[in-house]
């Protein structure tokens, strides 16, 4: 056991700053992108480790399709030769992989690539490892609303859960814990309906520096929070 204590069931991260990571040291952008698959591979095997039953990566968002053609080109190989690297390893430690995003987007053959890893890890048991690609909050939430339209749900009948089950996330818990590496202190269009009441970790480290012992921190960070979710402090009431 790494760490005792509350641990997050579902934690996502904003893994940003390998541009800035590659920049810094006079690389092109796309060796930072390089990097910062060898620390997804780490992270993923330690949330595997310590117990979270859901571990969500946000790693190529529907704004970042407007990136120059040789970035996105280079991202897509670098998702292609992950899954392929990595599956013997995700079949290893049990873990399942999703993907979240307007998937429909992707060329024909990482499609392809993320439905066989899909199929090889669904019967797993352990950790859920959701890849957000080509993904957006807003997009995703407009996508359900055309589906609860389409599938003639009745206003009065429509309620969060209902509404939820139509998002890509559909039966996954919300996110306990969302991290963002690379200083900046936003969202950036990540899980905004499920984030609703996560608590918020932002860190200087660029995603290529975030070691596992960073990840560990971040879990310490989360633990000493109390979560009211709108409710008063438990220890307000104590005499
Ligand atoms: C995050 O790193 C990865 C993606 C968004 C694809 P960036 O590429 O945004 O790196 P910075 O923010 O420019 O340093
Ligand atoms: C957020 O990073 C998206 C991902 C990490 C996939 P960006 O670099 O795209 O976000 P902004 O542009 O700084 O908000
Ligand atoms: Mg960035």
């Amino acid at each position: 056991m790494l760490l005792t204590g509350r641990i997050p069931k579902h934690a996502g991260i904003i893994m940003d700053g390998n541009g800035r990571w590659a920049e810094s040291r006079g690389l092109p952008r796309v060796e930072g992108h390089r990097r910062g698959v060898e620390r997804t591979k780490e992270v993923v095997e330690v949330a595997a480790e310590l117990g979270l039953k859901v571990l969500t990566l946000y790693a190529f968002s529907t704004e970042n399709w407007l990136r120059p053609n040789s970035e996105v080109t280079t991202l897509m190989k670098l998702l292609e030769l992950y899954l392929k690297r990595e599956l013997g390893n995700l079949v290893k430690n049990n873990v399942v992989f999703k993907t979240i995003g307007d998937i429909w987007r992707l060329p024909e053959d990482i499609q392809k690539v993320i439905r066989e890893t899909e199929e090889k890890t669904s019967l797993n048991k352990g950790m859920i490892l959701v890849a957000a690609w080509s993904y957006s909050g807003r997009n995703e939430i407009l996508r359900a609303v055309k589906k609860v339209l389409c599938a003639g749900i009745k206003p009065e009948d429509l309620t969060e859960e209902i509404f939820s089950s139509y998002l890509d996330t559909a039966a996954l818990p919300s996110p306990d814990l969302i991290i963002r590496t690379g200083g900046e202190m936003r969202i950036s269009n990540f899980l905004i309906w499920q984030g609703a009441y996560s608590e918020l970790y932002f860190t200087d480290t660029l995603w290529p520096d975030f070691t596992k012992d960073e990840f560990l921190f971040a879990i310490q960070d989360y633990q000493r929070r109390e979560r009211r979710f709108g409710a008063i402090s438990l220890k307000a009431d104590a005499p």
